[in-house]
C-alpha cells in the first residue's frame, strides 16, 4: 500500500485530495496546525470525517514546529509528500504579511527538509496562479516569466517555487510545483467568494463586486482538482534528457522539476458566476459595485495543454454544476 503524507488536511484542498487517495486504497497521514484564519470547526469537522478511514491518522500542529513536523514524517516514512498548507488568501496578506512568511516560506523549508532526508518518490507542492502578478498574456503558461508578484502571499509562493527547485537539483528530489486556479466546490473556503456570496444571498445581504463586475477567473471544481493532482503524483519529472521532450514542458533545464497549472481553461466572467449562484441559490443577489481592491488582479486564466499532455487530464465540471453542488453542501451543513 502507498503512503502518502498530506499537509493541510483540515483545509479545504487537502481534505478532498485525503478523501480520493483514501478512496482508491492509499495510507494516508495528514498533518494541519489548525490555523483560526476562519472557522476552525469547519477543518476540525474535516478531519473527524477522514478519520472514519482506519488508513488516516492526522497530526495537528504546525509546520513551524520542525520537531513534531520531523517526528511525524520520521515515523510514517512516506513514499510521496503533497505539500497543500499555507497561510492562504490573497487579500490577507495586506494585512498580516508576517503569518505568510512563517507558513509558507519556514513551513515549506521544513517539508522540504523532511522530503530529502526521507529520501521520498515526489515532493508535490502548491503554488497558485497569483504568481502570474501582473502578467497580461492570457492564457498564462508555466513557461512564461512570473516575476512581478502583487502581494507577499504570491511573492512567498514564488519563492517556494525557487526553493523547490534548488532542493531538486541538489539532491535530485522529484519535484512538482502546482500553480492552482481559484478552486472553488463543497467543503469550500469561508474567505472566498462564492462562500461569501452564498453566505450573504441566503441572509439577504449585499455582495460586494470587486473592479465593478469586469473580474474573471478561471474557475477550478475542486473534484477535478484533486484527480489532477492524483494523475501528477505517478508523473514525477526526470532528470533533462531522460524522457521524450513535450511541448510547452516547463521541465528544469537543471533539476527534476517542474511546475504545472492546474486551471479549467476556461475565462469566466464575475456576473456570470454571480447568476449561477442566484439560479441555485433561487434568490436575487443585491449587487454592492465596487473598485478593484489592492493586489488583486482583474483577470486569471489558466493554459492548462501541459497537464493534459503530461496525465490525460480534462475538467468535468461545468461551473453551473460545481455551484450547485456547494450550494447543497452549504444548505445541508447550515441547515438553512
Ligand atoms: N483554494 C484556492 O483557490 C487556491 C488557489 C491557489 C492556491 N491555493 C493553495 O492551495 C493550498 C490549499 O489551499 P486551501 O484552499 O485548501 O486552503 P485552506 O486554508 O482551506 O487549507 C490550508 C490548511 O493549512 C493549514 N495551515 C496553515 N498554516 C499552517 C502552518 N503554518 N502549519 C500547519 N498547517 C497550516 C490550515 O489550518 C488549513 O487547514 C494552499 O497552499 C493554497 O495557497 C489554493
Amino acid at each position: 500500500m502507498r503512503k502518502v503524507l498530506i499537509t493541510g488536511t483540515a483545509g479545504f484542498i487537502g481534505f478532498h485530495l485525503a478523501r480520493l487517495l483514501l478512496a482508491e486504497g492509499f495510507r494516508v497521514q495528514g498533518y494541519d496546525g489548525m490555523s483560526d484564519y476562519y472557522d476552525i470547526r469547519l477543518k476540525q469537522r474535516r478531519h473527524q470525517i477522514l478519520l472514519q478511514n482506519p488508513n488516516f491518522a492526522a497530526t495537528e500542529a504546525l509546520l513551524e514546529n520542525r520537531d513534531t513536523f520531523d517526528a511525524t514524517a520520521d515515523a510514517f516514512a512516506p513514499d510521496v509528500i503533497v505539500h497543500l498548507a499555507a497561510q492562504a488568501g490573497v487579500r490577507y496578506s495586506i494585512e498580516n504579511p508576517r503569518a505568510y512568511l512563517d507558513s509558507n516560506v519556514i513551513g515549506t523549508f521544513n517539508v522540504m527538509e523532511a522530503a530529502r532526508r526521507l529520501k521520498v518518490q515526489h515532493l508535490l507542492m502548491a503554488s497558485t496562479s497569483s504568481v502570474y502578478g501582473a502578467n497580461e498574456k492570457m492564457p498564462f503558461a508555466e513557461t512564461d516569466k512570473a516575476d512581478t508578484q502583487l502581494t507577499i502571499y504570491a511573492a512567498t509562493k514564488k519563492a517556494t517555487e525557487s526553493m523547490g527547485h534548488a532542493y531538486a537539483h541538489l539532491w535530485s528530489l522529484p519535484t512538482t510545483m502546482f500553480r492552482f486556479f481559484t478552486v472553488y466546490g463543497p467543503w469550500g473556503r469561508p474567505d472566498m467568494a462564492l462562500y461569501k456570496f452564498v453566505e450573504a444571498i441566503l441572509q439577504d445581504r449585499p455582495i460586494d463586486i470587486y473592479n465593478h463586475g469586469e473580474m474573471y477567473r478561471d474557475f477550478t471544481y475542486v473534484g477535478d482538482l484533486v484527480r489532477a493532482i492524483r494523475l501528477l503524483i505517478d508523473t514525477p519529472p526526470t532528470l533533462p534528457g531522460m524522457a521524450e521532450p513535450i511541448p510547452g514542458d516547463s521541465l528544469s533545464p537543471a533539476a527534476p522539476w517542474r511546475v504545472v497549472n492546474i486551471g479549467n481553461s476556461d475565462k469566466v466572467k464575475l456576473l456570470v458566476f454571480v447568476d449561477a449562484i442566484e439560479q441555485a441559490t433561487g434568490r436575487k443577489a443585491r449587487r454592492n459595485y465596487m473598485d478593484m481592491q489592492p493586489g488583486d488582479v482583474p483577470a486569471t486564466w489558466a493554459d492548462a495543454s501541459l497537464l493534459r499532455s503530461l496525465t490525460g487530464y480534462a475538467p468535468q465540471t461545468d461551473v453551473k454544476d460545481g455551484i450547485a453542488a456547494f450550494v447543497s453542501w452549504y444548505r445541508e451543513y447550515y441547515g438553512v
